[in-house]
């Protein structure tokens, strides 16, 4: 599929797919709407803890889990973090992606991300540990594993199929007791869908641009 690059309205880019008129990020702010919803309503949550374990379902230009590494660092947090993956952004593509430059800081750490191998254990800095799994969401099988799971799958407009009762029992069970899945989306359906599984649900202020998110916690 076509991928465009596009600068969204704090000046991060993010990747815009015309086929489908939908993007990696909100155009109102790649860069806010990751530190809003993954970092302010999920990460957080966990700055207490030694070390965290985390899933993104939706790895894509590792937005998220670069400001999950920087965010954790300062915080003095330990993260083990996987991200989960069918389609992966290439090297070139990455160049396009200005994540590092925004936050003043230099190319390598976010670019080392990329660069590691998939399907094995990378350092990327002592803190931080990931491993990237070339996998469809169908296909997650982790069970009792995740402390945090940040769900930033394509819109349900556009991939209804990744929104459903099915795949979010997958996450549910890959969960630990008192694991949070975070999720940029607040419709009703998807709502009612997390509930079904057992997820007891909060709905949060979202990001610059939208008013409301989720958040689901298995109690
Ligand atoms: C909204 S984007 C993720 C954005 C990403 N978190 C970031 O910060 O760039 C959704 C991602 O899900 C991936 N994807 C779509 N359908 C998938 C599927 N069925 N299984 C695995 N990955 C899928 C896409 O390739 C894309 O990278």
């Amino acid at each position: 599929m076509k991928r465009q690059f596009l600068i969204t309205a704090d000046g991060s880019t993010t990747i815009y797919l015309p086929e489908w008129n939908e993007n990696y990020h909100s155009k109102h702010g790649a860069i806010q709407e990751a530190e809003h919803v993954f970092l302010k309503m999920g990460l957080s949550l966990f700055y207490d803890f030694k070390e965290v374990t985390i899933l993104e379902v939706g790895f894509g230009t590792g937005l998220n889990a670069y400001l999950t590494l920087l965010d954790a660092q300062s915080k003095n947090l330990k993260v083990n973090y996987v991200g989960a993956e069918a389609y992966p952004v290439s090297f070139d593509e990455i160049r396009h992606c200005n994540y590092p430059e925004q936050l003043n800081k230099t190319r390598e750490v976010f670019e080392k991300l990329h660069t590691s191998e998939w399907e094995k254990d990378s350092i990327i800095i002592d803190t931080f540990i990931i491993k990237k799994r070339k996998q469809f969401f169908s296909e997650i099988s982790d069970e009792n594993k995740f402390n945090l799971i940040y769900f930033d799958a394509f819109g349900p407009r556009v991939q209804p199929e990744l929104w459903t009762v099915d795949q979010f029992q997958i996450l549910f069970k890959s969960l630990k007791q008192k694991g949070v899945l975070v999720t940029y989306s607040a419709k009703g359906s998807v709502r009612r869908a997390l509930q079904e599984v057992g997820f007891t649900v909060e709905r949060l202020p979202g990001p610059p641009g939208k008013r409301e998110m989720l958040r689901a916690t298995k109690l």
